[in-house]
């Protein structure tokens, strides 16, 4: 093995960390921060360091997860069976290797060519459809592939699927069937939609997907009724009382039951068949009146899928091939500098309106000053732009070759454009930054933006543009004025688009939000590199905002994931006297910073620091259920065995788990077993 340093170490906490943020705003929020390949790579970087180094794996290692948690506020579903993700390739030379891995593990049962069912893969929201005797009964998202959410009112509204499956001649009506596909919204509904809200004054959708995911989500269902909204069934889960032998097969019944399945869909014989598809699909790209973002190979035979299975998150006889970011050319119009929340200067590039990759880009980030230097980008440029999934657009590269005069060169201010510091740039970093933190009009309206954010105070109606109305009359100076905002009543209605309504629920919402615990102040303070999680993990950890705030670097250290640089960034964040006063004026103003439940953990119970996987059914409880109760016993609980798994808990029904668990001599549990180690007590003898 390996020898492990702490430069490895490092690399790994920063992946995971990275990967999990990133995995958060993807499946969690529909709001992705980088490109699928992007995120592709940094996860084989994770897969290969602890394919080196197996002692990095943790439980709660990203490889060991499927998507992210599923959120809040509706009700929550365990899928059947799991939900898996697609592994992804990315030109011709990624598929012949795939095509010749699948020849390898089948040996002998390898036809000549193997036949593959190519279809294009849909952009949308994943989707499970439960019917039970042939009726539609429940509608789950994703979620983490093990639990979504119940959307079953939204989903019903969608009218390309059928409430009840169709009868077929010759098929009985399955027991219970699980149907997979993808909710899409179509393209000119997408358009159609914004112009309507455009005309209401309503803020526009970024793009179709995640409106999709909004609406699926709605609350309300008129809204998704009213939506252009499609489903496109392309899988199965648990089948009881229906069977097919092949994936077209499947797909042909999907149909004859009721179901849309997408076009361009082709049996491929071979590999060199399903290269030539999977061209001619991206070819037929713009056709589609929905987003697609690649195309998906799938091993058609059943029993060959059975053979070669699944690895942890991804079935082998199936791979999602993505087609490169959606590229267009457009006039840079001018270059403008923002001011992040943390004083960082971004360039921005303002364009002549171009369409692509689904939606109209009129700005697009250029990084920062290297960037602009190094790729030689100049106002009045024509330049490359590119839409990788929903990131932000970027400026790829300016065609100089195109400029008809001479055009001039970008040069990067060294004042801040909003407060005039002298700005500076730390030697190890490329972001130029303003240094007035507490002081700059721009860092001071971001930075409150943040802390009324969904994730920091969520306050409901103190959107961007109320912000800055209110610094503008002065009405606050600073995150804790919105407290004593109660007492200005009368100034709110004055100003422009304020009715009375509007007014009294923002003072709702604010006296809401004074109770909203100290690990989402923490955040909301935007202090460098702590985020979400992290503050919850030091709230938990030092249980007072007090102890936090005298914690010495070495004491913050001690906290999971603080590293040196981030325990240096708190330290100096509460060595500021302005920050100290802001505290002390929240507090002033009635935002609460109660104490956090402490994760106390009963060390003596027979699960404290144990790994305990749940696997097959239990009679007296749900998995998320059991899961829970391992983590209040101080255990963790990951999705799958391998050597570090110190029970397995095997429900009815339980199968390739407990099998890996009795390869690698595990502690294998019954559920009457596991009770009664839960409650502490001696398990019952158990029989081999
Ligand atoms: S098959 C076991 N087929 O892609 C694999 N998935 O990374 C089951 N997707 O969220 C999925 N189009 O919902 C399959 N033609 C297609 C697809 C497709 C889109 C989505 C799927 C999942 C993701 C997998």
């Amino acid at each position: 093995m390996a020898e492990l340093d702490l430069f490895t170490e490092q690399r790994w906490r920063q992946l995971a960390t990275e990967i999990e943020k990133h995995a958060h705003a993807y499946y969690v929020l529909d709001t992705p921060t980088i490109s699928d390949r992007e995120y592709d790579r940094l996860f084989a970087e994770l897969e290969a360091l602890e394919e080196k180094h197996p002692e990095l794996r943790r439980p709660d290692s990203p490889t060991g997860r499927v998507g992210g948690a599923p959120l809040d506020g509706l009700e929550k579903f365990e899928h059947p069976s799991p939900m898996l993700s697609l592994n992804n390739s990315y030109d011709a030379d990624d598929i012949r290797d795939f095509d010749a891995r699948i020849k390898r593990m089948l040996g002998d049962d390898a036809p000549e060519r193997i036949p593959y069912l190519v279809e294009p893969k849909l952009d949308g929201i994943a989707m499970e459809l439960i019917y039970e005797q042939g009726l539609l009964t429940v509608a789950v998202t994703r979620g983490d592939g093990q639990t979504g959410q119940l959307v079953t009112r939204n989903v019903r509204t969608i009218r390309n699927l059928p409430l009840r499956l169709k009868d077929v001649p010759g098929v009985a009506v399955p027991a219970r069937i699980a149907v997979r596909g993808e909710i899409v919204m179509t393209k000119d509904g997408f358009q159609a939609l914004n112009r309507r809200r455009e005309a209401a004054g309503l803020e526009l959708y970024v793009n179709a997907r995640n409106s999709t995911g909004g609406l699926v989500r709605n609350l309300d269902p008129k809204q998704a009724a009213a939506a252009p909204l499609r489903f496109y069934c392309h899988s199965a889960g648990i089948a009881e009382g229906a069977a097919w032998a092949t994936q077209s097969d499947f797909m042909q019944l999907a149909r004859d039951f009721g179901f849309q399945t997408a076009r361009g869909i082709r049996l491929c014989e071979g590999i060199d068949a399903v290269l030539a598809h999977l061209d001619r699909i991206e070819e037929l790209r713009p056709d589609y009146n929905y987003d697609i973002d690649g195309a998906v190979m799938k091993v058609d035979p059943i029993a060959l899928q059975e053979e070669l299975g699944f690895v942890s998150r991804a079935p082998r006889w199936a791979m999602a091939y993505k087609y490169a970011a959606e590229q267009a050319e457009t006039k840079l119009l001018a270059i403008d500098i923002q001011v992040g929340r943390t004083g960082v200067l971004t360039p921005v590039a303002r364009l002549e309106p171009v369409f692509v990759g689904g939606v109209t880009v009129t700005n697009a980030t250029l990084h920062n000053a290297d960037e602009l230097e190094r790729k030689d980008i100049r106002a009045g440029d024509v330049v490359v732009i590119q839409r990788a999934g929903d990131v932000i657009p970027q400026v790829v590269r300016s065609l100089a070759e195109r400029r008809e005069q001479e055009l001039a060169v970008f040069s990067f201010p060294d004042a801040c454009p909003e407060c005039g510091a002298a700005t500076v740039q730390p030697e190890d970093e490329v972001a130029v930054r303003c240094p007035n933190n507490l002081g700059c009009p721009a860092q001071l309206r971001e930075g409150i933006q943040h802390f009324v954010s969904r994730h920091a105070m969520d306050i409901d109606g103190l959107g961007e543009k109320i912000v800055e109305q209110l610094l503008d009359a002065t009405l606050i100076a600073d995150a804790a004025d919105i407290f004593a905002l109660e007492g200005r009543r009368d100034e709110l209605l004055g100003l422009e688009r304020m009715g009375v309504k509007k007014v009294d629920n923002l003072l709702a919402a604010i006296e809401e939000a004074r109770s909203r615990g100290s690990h989402r102040i923490l955040f909301g303070l935007g202090i460098r590199h702590v985020g979400e999680s992290s503050a919850r993990k030091l709230m938990q950890h030092f249980g007072s905002w007090d102890a936090l705030a005298a914690a010495g670097v070495e004491e913050l250290e001690a906290c999971e994931d603080v590293g040196p640089i981030v325990a240096a960034g708190i330290r100096a964040w509460f060595e500021q006297e302005g920050n100290l006063a802001l505290v002390g004026r929240l507090r002033d103003r009635g935002v609460v910073f109660p104490d956090a439940e402490r994760a106390r953990v009963d060390e003596g119970h027979p699960f404290a620091g144990k790994a305990v996987v749940v696997t097959g059914t239990l009679d007296t409880m749900g998995r998320t259920e059991a899961k829970r109760a391992i983590e209040a016993a101080g255990g963790k609980s990951p999705g799958s065995v391998s050597a570090k798994t110190d029970y397995l808990v095997a429900g009815a029904k339980a199968g390739s788990k407990l099998a890996k668990a009795n390869k690698l001599g595990v502690t294998v549990l019954t559920e009457e077993a596991f009770l009664s180690l839960l409650r502490g007590e001696a398990p019952p003898a158990q029989q081999e």
